[in-house]
């Protein structure tokens, strides 16, 4: 069991924590038959792909589909909770065009649009467009966005029907009270309704719990890259996150109380570790939550697959790796390449080249992210400086992980022959080793240093040619 935020544990009376994962494919539990699944995601924050540098990385756009294929269309309701892209950027901008598609392609119902994601969809032509592709809600927050709060979609089941609403809510700028008013009756089927926070604190959840009787979900802005969930008010009410970075997608299921429950009660659930949250809704449905990991066993879908190459194709086609801003480094210092290192340490730059360092480049060739500035940025020497890596016709000596990228700029050491000394290595193996792009690193790290040992202890000289 993994520990949960604050935010839900501290003030939830008698209520359990835990987190859900699924290592395998999700199969179709037998009440799937009578019941409506809510798929949520959210947080992508520009992660379209894992970066592919370790492996077992959780994520992928691509592998998404997967998941939502295994219920039918007319009984899911696929919705993204927001912040497709972390920032405002040119390449945010081209992300968040990409991530749009790929929601359409993915047959998303709904996205919540969060601050940043209006701001960077800018004007209201844009949200236009976005929302003929998808019903699009926000937190009513300014007079100039005209974008809905509220969404309502209703599923048939065998013994009546389901209205599942999905609000969108800032709590600075709606009370509980206000929340509350906001789920009326659903003629004719049990209603399940649901707020998405745009922030929250265990306060706003507390208000809500006392003041919002109608709430069945709560969905809070996530404070880790793992969803988490946890049942509150005798189970009744289900606070969760989505998660972070798409390494989840997180699935609610919906359906008819049973007499005997398929599934183990919560309390006996964290007993087996089972991966399931139950809960009740106030007008009596159940709700299993659960998280289902986007592990690299999923098969990828192909449309999405080809969408991420044209992100690829647009980043090479806006050069945006060679507009970057460039400073200039500090002491008149410039870097001068690996080559340049190879007059004097022959040796020491014919060991680096048999590392994988020196193929690093080629790497990203190989998966075709040459021109994405995220990737390039580890895999090359200096593309934040002016001397730095360009483009492999201008600046071949400065592509893979070269030497300079470990003992930093060396223009004068090479002038003047090593008089000028460059003392320890600047950079440390974890500012690019770092859990998320080397698994393995951590408690490895001599095997990694002997990979690469081009060093003796005593003499440094040694090695000068
Ligand atoms: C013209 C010859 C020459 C060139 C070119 C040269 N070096 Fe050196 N380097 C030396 C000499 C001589 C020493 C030994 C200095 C000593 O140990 O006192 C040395 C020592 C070093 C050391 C260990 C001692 C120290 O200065 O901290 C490192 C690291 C090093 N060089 C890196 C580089 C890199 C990286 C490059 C290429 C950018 C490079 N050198 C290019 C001559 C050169
Ligand atoms: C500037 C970023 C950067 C720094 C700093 C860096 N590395 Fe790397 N390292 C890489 C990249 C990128 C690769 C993958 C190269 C490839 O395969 O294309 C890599 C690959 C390796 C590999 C090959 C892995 C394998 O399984 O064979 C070893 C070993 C390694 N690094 C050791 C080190 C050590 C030790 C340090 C610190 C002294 C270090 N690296 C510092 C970026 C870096
Ligand atoms: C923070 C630095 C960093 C960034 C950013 C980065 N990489 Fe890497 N990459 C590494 C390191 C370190 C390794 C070597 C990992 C190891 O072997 O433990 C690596 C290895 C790789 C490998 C070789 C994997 C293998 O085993 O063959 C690929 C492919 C790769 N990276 C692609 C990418 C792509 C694509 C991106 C951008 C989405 C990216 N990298 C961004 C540091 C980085
Ligand atoms: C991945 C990081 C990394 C890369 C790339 C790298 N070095 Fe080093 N280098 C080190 C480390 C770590 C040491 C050990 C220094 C220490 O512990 O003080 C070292 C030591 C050295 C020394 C001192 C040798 C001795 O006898 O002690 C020289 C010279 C040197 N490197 C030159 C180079 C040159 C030239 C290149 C490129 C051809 C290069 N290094 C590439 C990390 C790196």
């Amino acid at each position: 069991m993994i520990r949960l935020a604050a935010c839900f544990c501290a003030l939830s009376l008698g209520a359990s924590c835990l987190i859900v994962s699924r290592a395998d494919v999700p199969s179709a539990p037998a009440r799937e038959t009578d019941s409506v699944t809510v798929f949520l995601s959210g947080h992508e924050l520009g992660a379209m792909k894992p970066c592919g540098c370790s492996g077992k990385q959780l994520g992928g756009l691509d592998r998404r589909d997967a998941i939502f294929r295994t219920v039918p269309k007319e009984k899911r309701l696929i919705v993204d909770t927001g912040s497709l892209v972390d920032g405002g950027e040119e390449q945010d901008l081209i992300k968040f065009d990409i991530i749009v598609q790929a929601f359409n392609l993915l047959g998303y119902d709904l996205v919540h649009l969060t601050d940043t994601d209006v701001e960077v969809a800018g004007n209201k032509v844009l949200l236009d467009s976005i929302g003929s592709l998808f019903d699009v809600i926000a937190a009513p927050r300014s007079a100039d966005v005209n974008v809905p709060a509220k969404y309502t979609r209703q599923f048939a089941l065998k013994d009546g029907a389901v209205a599942v609403t999905i609000a969108a809510v800032d709590p600075q700028v709606t009370s509980a009270e206000q929340i509350q008013e906001l789920f009326g009756s659903q003629p004719g089927a049990e209603a399940v309704n649901m707020v998405i926070l745009s922030r929250s604190d265990s306060a706003t959840v507390d208000s809500i719990v006392a003041q919002a009787p109608a709430v069945d979900c709560v969905i809070c802005p996530p404070e880790s890259d793992e969803p988490r969930a946890v049942a509150r008010r005798q189970n009744r009410l289900l606070v969760f996150s989505p998660g972070r970075l798409g390494k989840y997608v997180t699935r609610l299921q919906i359906y008819p109380e049973l007499k005997k429950p398929t599934v183990p009660r919560r309390a006996e659930a964290q007993e087996a570790g089972t991966k399931e949250i139950l809960s009740t809704t106030h007008s009596g449905l159940q709700i299993a939550f659960s998280a289902v990991p986007i592990t690299e066993d999923l098969p990828q879908e192909s449309s999405q697959v080809q969408l991420y190459q044209t992100y690829q194709l647009l980043l090479k086609e806006t050069n945006i790796l060679q507009r970057l801003p460039r400073f200039t480094l500090p002491d008149d210092l410039e870097y001068a390449g690996s080559l340049a290192c190879a007059i004097c340490h022959d040796e020491v730059y014919q060991k680096w080249r048999s590392t994988r360092h020196a193929n690093a480049y080629a790497t990203l060739e190989r998966v075709g992210s040459q021109y994405d500035p995220e990737c390039v940025i580890c895999h090359v020497i200096g593309l934040e400086y002016k001397s730095g890596f360009v483009s492999p016709e201008l600046t071949p000596d400065m592509k893979d992980v070269g030497c300079e990228n470990c003992h930093g700029p060396a223009s004068e050491h090479a002038a003047t022959a090593g008089a000028v000394e460059l003392g320890r290595p600047r950079s440390t193996c974890v500012d690019c080793h770092s859990p998320e792009h080397s698994t393995d690193f951590a408690g490895n790290e001599a095997r990694y240093r002997q990979k690469i040992v081009h060093w003796t202890e005593q003499n440094s000289s040694s090695n000068v040619k």
